[in-house]
């Protein structure tokens, strides 16, 4: 006990775990997770539905998706790629999970939408190729490691047109700025959300103010397993993911502001990445 609580409490180098498949895969979290995702109401695991419908406003209106290629990474219950593929778009929706995709799945069939579901993992499997827009939304980049952003980087690189566009969402250092640590624990801590009978669940928020990077970890003790999930967020400037992008090889990057549709003006937001090949 004493042993797992001190480790708990202890600080991880940046992105040392890596716990993403639990979160989204874990039978009961996973369920958790989409009923969260879709209720249009809050921005738990998704944007509310006003936000997503901004969005893809915001984003047609620059790369008009009628007749494009569309990759969504992580595309989850399919918010985006069924408002890409009402407005025309060839889509492909990537995502490793199974109960997510099944709900976009039947979701596509209801509204008559022909989107191709692919269950795979982002950062194993290969790419669609030949495409017009590759988009990866709410933050997926900033939880990955640098390791894996690289990867993710060059792989769409590889997937797009030379004349193709990388269009994703990061957090701002502002909203790092309003991150405080705390450490808490509770029993059934979220409602419910880790597990399906009894548990206590320990949360603890660190921050690494040099690196502008979120850590929320949690503990899970149910009456027969206990585990943790780790919950990184590398969050950004302009200046901070445009070297990052440019360090991949990508010949431009354009940063924007996707509710205004103008340019970022700032603040505890988050803002999109234009990346060229
Ligand atoms: C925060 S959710 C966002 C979903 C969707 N983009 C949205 O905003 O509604 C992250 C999604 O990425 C998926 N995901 C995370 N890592 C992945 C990986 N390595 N390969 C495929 N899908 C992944 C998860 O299953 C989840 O559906």
């Amino acid at each position: 006990m004493y042993d797992i609580l001190a480790d708990f409490l202890a600080r991880p180098l940046p992105f040392a775990v890596s716990t993403t498949e639990t979160l989204w895969t874990d039978p009961h979290i996973a369920g958790e997770m989409l009923r969260f995702h879709l209720d249009g109401e809050n921005d738990f695991a998704s944007r509310r539905t006003s936000a997503i419908d901004a969005f893809v406003g915001w984003l047609d209106r620059r790369f008009p998706v009628a007749g494009a290629a569309v990759t969504d990474l992580g595309c989850g219950p399919g918010l985006y790629t069924s408002r890409y593929a009402k407005r025309g778009a060839q889509v492909t929706g990537l995502d490793f999970s199974a109960n997510s995709l099944a709900h976009a799945r039947k979701a596509a069939e209801a509204a008559g939408l022909s989107i191709d579901y692919r269950q795979a993992d982002y950062l194993r499997d290969t790419l669609a190729s030949g495409q017009d827009l590759v988009t990866m939304i709410y933050g997926d980049f900033c939880a990955l490691a640098p390791d894996r952003r690289r990867l993710i980087l060059d792989k769409v690189k590889a997937a797009l047109k030379p004349n193709g566009v990388f269009v994703f969402d990061v957090f701002s250092t502002g909203m790092f700025m309003e991150l405080r640590e705390a450490t808490t624990f509770e029993s059934r801590l979220m409602n419910g959300f880790w597990a399906a009978g009894d548990y206590v669940g320990f949360k603890t928020t660190q921050l690494y103010p040099d690196e502008a990077i979120g850590l929320d970890r949690y503990l899970i003790a149910t009456p027969d397993r206990t585990f943790q999930v780790y919950n990184w967020m590398q969050y950004y400037t302009p200046a901070t993911v445009t070297k990052e992008v440019l360090a991949a090889g990508y010949s431009a990057v354009e940063i924007a502001d996707f509710r205004t549709g103008g340019s970022w003006a700032g603040g505890a937001t988050a803002f999109a990445v234009i990346a060229r090949p």
